[in-house]
């Protein structure tokens, strides 16, 4: 049986079927099982921050795991701690929670919105407000922060008390914010909604009801953050600044974590009120202190608006091609003849691999590795894919 048909049979069938079985990557390269090579723009969705194999997490995850691989949150270890200090360091915020996926770091930042609200407000202000297209996750909590509703509609009922706006739309921000408001999560870019930058004035507003109403003010930088969009944080792009920030993606570089940054709350956790058995383990830890290392010594958040920008002109001149939107390594590409999956299959056909982010978009989130001469590959690719398809 080949891997595929070995996979179709035992996994279950949560996923779409896949198109290739990948055996090797290296940088911005993916191998499959025929040995065909492949440019990867997508980086396991925003993750492989570093590029494929890149030795840095790869060495610093074996040599703690040498040291000290895991004892749970009921001690302290010194890696956790020193990823906790970087990344307040480089956040502007204060204090972290560690776990393992963008879900459960989103499922901890609506706790600690609803343990603020509860503190501040008593039980009625628990209300979350988030936006139309959003996306935060699969558990019941974060898959009703998201917004795609027929994707809720099997696993009803799922937790009350969450309200959607549309994107940029400050008056109906401001209708659905009052005293029951617990938090604001927002996606700075939106990714799997199809990446919509959210205006710098409904983020100002946003803010603004916040501090108005005692609510917390919490940014979803699970695919935006780490030097993705051009700076560490998306929001540093705009002057708006957050209460607490949601992290995992590329944070360990293809390491599996989720990080919830907040400023230090008198309303926040208390022993007890939460937690995860594998949050903060020492080599997952030490990987993503040697991502951020990386990302720091060479450049790679200037080389992400570099390469982004390049992309973005370049592609936005091709015909065919509609508009592209988004920041740094996170952008989508609209089609004029809005069919997003037959050219992400023609692509893939011609060795670059897209995501189908819409009917009508790709989206582009490589490595922040990638290079001049391989984002060149990737838009003579479009090139002849648009071309082909008149
Ligand atoms: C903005 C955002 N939040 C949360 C998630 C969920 O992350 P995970 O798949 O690690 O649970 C995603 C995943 O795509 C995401 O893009």
């Amino acid at each position: 049986m080949s891997i595929a048909d070995r996979g179709t049979e035992a996994m279950m069938t949560n996923y779409p079927p896949r198109p290739l079985t990948i055996v090797r990557g290296d940088g911005c390269w993916l191998w499959d099982d025929a040995g065909t090579r492949y440019l990867d723009l997508v980086a396991g969705i925003a993750v492989v921050t570093l590029g494929h194999g890149h030795p840095a997490p790869i060495a610093a995850l074996a040599a703690q795991s040498a040291v000290l691989d895991h004892v749970s949150n009921l001690y302290w270890t010194e890696p956790a701690i020193a990823l906790a200090e970087r990344l307040n360091s480089l956040s502007g915020l204060e204090q972290a929670f560690f776990c393992n996926s963008g879900a459960e770091a989103n499922e901890a930042a609506i706790k600690l919105a609803r343990r603020h609200g509860n503190e501040t407000g008593g039980a009625a202000k628990h209300e979350l407000v988030c936006l139309e297209g959003a996306f935060h996750g699969r558990t019941l909590g974060a898959l009703q922060a998201t917004w795609a509703q027929p994707k809720k509609i099997p696993f009803e009922p799922l937790p009350a008390g969450f309200r959607h706006v549309p994107r940029n739309d400050i008056a109906a921000l401001r209708a659905a914010v009052g005293p029951q408001t617990a938090g604001v999560l927002i996606e700075p870019i939106q990714g799997e909604g199809g990446v919509h930058v959210i205006d710098e004035a409904f983020l100002i507003e946003a803010r603004t009801l916040c501090d108005q109403h005692d609510a917390l003010l919490l940014f979803d930088e699970v695919q935006t953050g780490i030097g993705r969009c051009g700076a560490w944080f998306a929001f540093q792009r705009t002057t708006v600044r957050p209460d607490a920030v949601v992290l995992a993606k590329g944070l360990a570089s293809g390491m599996p974590i989720g990080a919830l940054l907040s400023r230090r709350l008198a309303t926040g956790f208390r022993p007890g009120d939460h937690g995860t058995t594998f949050g903060g383990s020492p080599p997952i830890a030490a990987a993503a202190l040697a991502t951020i290392e990386v990302v720091e010594r060479d450049d790679l958040i200037g080389n992400a608006a570099r390469v982004g920008e390049h992309l973005s002109v370049a592609l936005a001149g091709i015909d065919g091609v509609a508009g592209v939107r988004g920041a740094g390594l996170l952008l989508a590409v609209e089609l004029v003849d809005g069919d997003a999956a037959g050219a992400a299959t023609a692509l893939r056909e011609r060795g670059v691999i897209v995501n189908a982010v819409s009917d009508t978009a790709i989206r582009l989130c490589p490595p922040l590795v990638i290079t001049m001469e391989q984002a060149e590959l990737a838009i003579e690719a479009f090139r002849a894919v648009l071309a082909a398809r008149g």
